[in-house]
């Protein structure tokens, strides 16, 4: 029973990274075991779109970082997936992380999840980051806990977004209320 946050930013004490581990903070303080995975430094191919995952079941790309990274998610009870918005949507590197998991799509792999999308940006363009990563949870069949949208523009900025942090509290609580229905 763990919570799993992944933030696909290069910045690995960035924004994205700052919000997810509010939420996590939350949990852990109700002591539900939780783990961060920053995707900064990580070898990630894009998707070659060959379709051998059809039969295999699995991506057939071997020598990076995502073989490690998907086997944390199908551990997990519930995702925390951020990204910082780079021209109205995803960064490419999540965007690449994401595109591989269709590779688990074929047989429901990820389904029956909880997911909460996170999406940072300076000033505008995080509307589409959340309706990105919604898609990918929606699609492998997770069910919405809710989305956090922050702004900020250098490291550390978003913690100075009251509503964001806020949010990244509530989210949290719902969370632990979700994992420890019998806690006060
Ligand atoms: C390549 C690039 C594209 C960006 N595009 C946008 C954008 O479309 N809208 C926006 O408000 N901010 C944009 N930004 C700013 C980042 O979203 C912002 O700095 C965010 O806080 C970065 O999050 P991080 O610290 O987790 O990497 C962009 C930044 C970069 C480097």
């Amino acid at each position: 029973m763990t919570v799993l946050g992944i933030s696909g930013s290069m910045r690995k004490e960035g924004n994205t990274s700052q919000l997810i581990k509010l939420v996590l903070e939350r949990c852990e303080l109700a002591g539900i075991k939780t783990e961060f995975i920053s995707l900064a430094g990580k070898k990630i191919h894009p998707c070659l779109g060959c379709e051998k995952c059809k039969e295999q079941k699995w991506c057939v790309i071997e020598n990076d970082d995502w073989d490690a990274v998907i086997r944390r998610v199908l551990e997990c009870e519930v995702l925390i997936i951020g990204s910082p918005t780079y021209y109205y949507d995803v960064c490419g590197h999540l965007k690449n992380f994401i595109d591989r998991t269709y590779s688990l799509y074929h047989d429901h792999k990820l389904a029956g999840r909880k997911g909460v999308a996170v999406a940072v940006c300076a000033s505008k363009g995080a509307n589409r980051t959340i309706e990105t990563l919604e898609g990918f949870l929606s699609t492998h069949e997770f069910s919405s806990l809710g989305w956090i949208k922050g702004t900020g523009y250098e490291e550390g900025a978003v913690l100075r977004d009251k509503d964001a942090v806020y949010k990244a509290h509530q989210i949290g609580d719902k969370i632990v209320r979700l994992l420890k229905p019998h806690l006060d």
